[in-house]
């Protein structure tokens, strides 16, 4: 199906937020190395250009879960895909997401990597839509909170496609 992408966030107000969290994170870490510890695939766009943006020593680590199919409905179903390279014990590690939208993957994952032992462990989101949620989570550092609509770019896809975007679009699927 043909769809178009109506701009919700621009390229340079999500540049100036995130440059703004980097700037906050340098200064709450301030005499500290933080571990990002990026959710891929959707995170990656923007733990690079946030690890960019802070000037305390970074360490960076990735991992996969899978939460949804190829449509736009969460299948509530959590699976690790990848594991990090590295171990979290004693390290003040941020875990960095694109969206948090129901919780449910963002509940497990903070379970289970707190399970392993680090420093701290905080949350960083480029998007939130609290309207969506599901399972309660603490969110320190978000970006932008946003409707519930299904958005795309910076990292967020739908159906794979989209990803690269410089900005946040909205899904428009034609005939709506
Ligand atoms: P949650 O477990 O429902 O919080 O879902 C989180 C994951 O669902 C995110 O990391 C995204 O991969 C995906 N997701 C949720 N909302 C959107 C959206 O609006 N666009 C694209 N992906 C989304
Ligand atoms: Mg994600």
């Amino acid at each position: 199906m043909a769809e178009k992408i109506k701009v919700l966030l621009s390229e340079e107000e999500v540049d100036a937020r995130i440059k703004a969290i980097g700037e906050q994170i340098s200064r709450d870490y301030a005499g500290r190395q933080v571990h990002l510890v990026c959710v891929l695939k959707g995170g990656s766009f923007f733990m690079c250009e946030l690890a960019k943006r802070i000037t305390v020593p970074v360490s960076l680590d990735f991992m996969s879960v899978s939460s949804y199919g190829s449509n736009t409905k969460s299948s509530g179903v959590v699976r690790i895909v990848k594991d990090l390279d590295e171990p979290l014990k004693d390290k003040d590690v941020i875990v960095v997401e694109d969206i948090v939208d129901s919780g449910r993957t963002l509940s497990y994952l903070l379970d289970l990597l707190g399970q392993r032992g680090p420093k701290s462990m905080r949350l960083c989101t480029l998007l939130d839509k609290p309207e969506r949620r599901v399972v309660d989570v603490k969110v320190d550092y978000t970006g932008f909170e946003i409707p519930d609509e299904f958005v795309v770019g910076y990292g967020l896809d739908y159906d794979q496609r989209y990803r690269n975007l410089p900005y946040i679009g909205v899904v428009e699927l034609d005939g709506e």
